[in-house]
């Protein structure tokens, strides 16, 4: 990692900060980072441990001499510079949901399907956050007994929507407080004191694009054409941490036990699970941390190969950056930074 050159597009928003924070603790020099964003930025400066990098406006000349581009700065700028980025010899990792289905685009989370990896051809995706830490509470369970059904309900932070999105939160909240009306901007609806169960546009099926993001991209990255798995997206006037509520089926009974002792085992989970003492995963304990922390795991009452749980994580971390970067670490790993072809 620290002698490749990386570009993070999108370096100002909530998650290329994230980036450019991760990247600092994993050794990446000032002067090996290009950090890009839109011509409103163009000139400002980011502060990058003692270091201080000019941002740029993000061109089709951006991406010369890069190794590896970090994407985070929305679908439509993902669309137009990642194929640009990978045609000056860049490998693109994007967080956008621009390419996520595309089925010449692996989607990757490294703990589960790293493999996939392998047969890229310059855009790797990032999946949507609320299937990152789903799956990663999933997978060590799916793997030894595998998922029929799921039924999933997110409480998902404002910050997934980006930093506007924080900054309505807060101003609502005090204009609220103050006895004053609000007008919101970013969401549909008021978020201060309230929740949305909303996120992202209806579908024509009723569901909307947030909850078929998590069905069908589960289908991918499980390689499980067959998951039945229904979600209810809702936004929460939380800052940071999406939550989870899931009900999962089995196809054979997994007990409690069995499925706690599975997730204690698991890369990157952390089992915080104790009812005596009140124990389960809140999203204030997820902010800031790497892992994606699962509680309240118990039998369903009526359905034997059935599980409760829920699942908590820093959205903007594991759920984006840190997933991105661990993409990035597992294509120097292998040796698979160039393109299956070019390789
Ligand atoms: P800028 O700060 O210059 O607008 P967030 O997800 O927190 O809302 O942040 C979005 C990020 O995407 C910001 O860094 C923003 O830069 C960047 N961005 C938005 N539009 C473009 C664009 N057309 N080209 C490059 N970066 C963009």
């Amino acid at each position: 990692m620290q002698n490749l050159k990386i570009a993070v597009v999108g370096a100002t928003g909530m998650v290329g900060q994230e980036f450019l924070k991760i990247l600092k603790q994993k050794g990446v020099s000032a002067a090996n980072l290009r950090c890009l964003a839109s011509s409103r930025s163009a000139g400002n400066t980011i502060i990058y441990g003692d270091d201080t990098i000019e941002v740029e406006e993000t061109t089709i000349h951006s991406f010369k001499g890069v190794d590896i581009a970090l994407f985070s700065a929305g679908g439509e700028t993902s669309r137009y510079f990642a194929p640009l980025a990978v045609k000056s010899g860049a490998t693109v990792i994007d967080n956008s949901s621009a390419w996520r289905m595309d089925n010449e685009v692996p989607l990757v989370i490294p703990e589960i399907n790293s493999e996939d990896l392998k047969w890229h051809k310059g855009i790797i995706a990032n999946p949507n956050c609320s299937t990152i830490q789903m799956l990663m509470a999933l997978w060590p369970l799916h793997r030894v007994n595998p998922i029929k059904r799921v039924v999933v309900s997110t409480y998902q932070s404002v910050s997934g929507a980006g930093g506007k999105a924080v900054n309505e939160l807060i101003s609502e909240s005090r204009q609220i407080l103050e006895g004053k009306a609000v007008t919101p901007h970013i969401f549909p609806h008021q978020i201060g004191f309230n929740l949305i169960p909303q996120i992202d546009v209806f579908l024509d099926n009723n569901y909307t694009k947030e909850e078929m993001k998590m069905t069908n991209e589960s289908i991918k990255i499980l390689h499980a054409p067959n998951l039945a798995l229904s979600a209810t997206c809702v936004r929460v006037p939380v800052m940071i941490g999406h939550s989870e509520n899931i009900n999962v089926e089995f196809a054979d009974l997994m007990p409690a036990d069995q499925a706690r002792l599975l997730l204690t085992k698991a890369k990157g989970v952390r089992v915080l699970d104790d009812p005596s003492i009140n124990l389960y995963p809140m999203p204030f304990m997820a902010a800031g941390s790497d892992d994606t922390m699962v509680g309240r795991i118990r039998q369903d009452l009526f359905q034997p190969n059935c599980l409760n749980m829920w699942v908590v994580a820093d959205n903007v971390r594991k759920g984006a950056a840190l997933n991105a970067v661990q993409i990035a670490e597992s294509l120097v790993e292998n040796n698979w930074v160039r393109a299956s072809g070019e390789r």
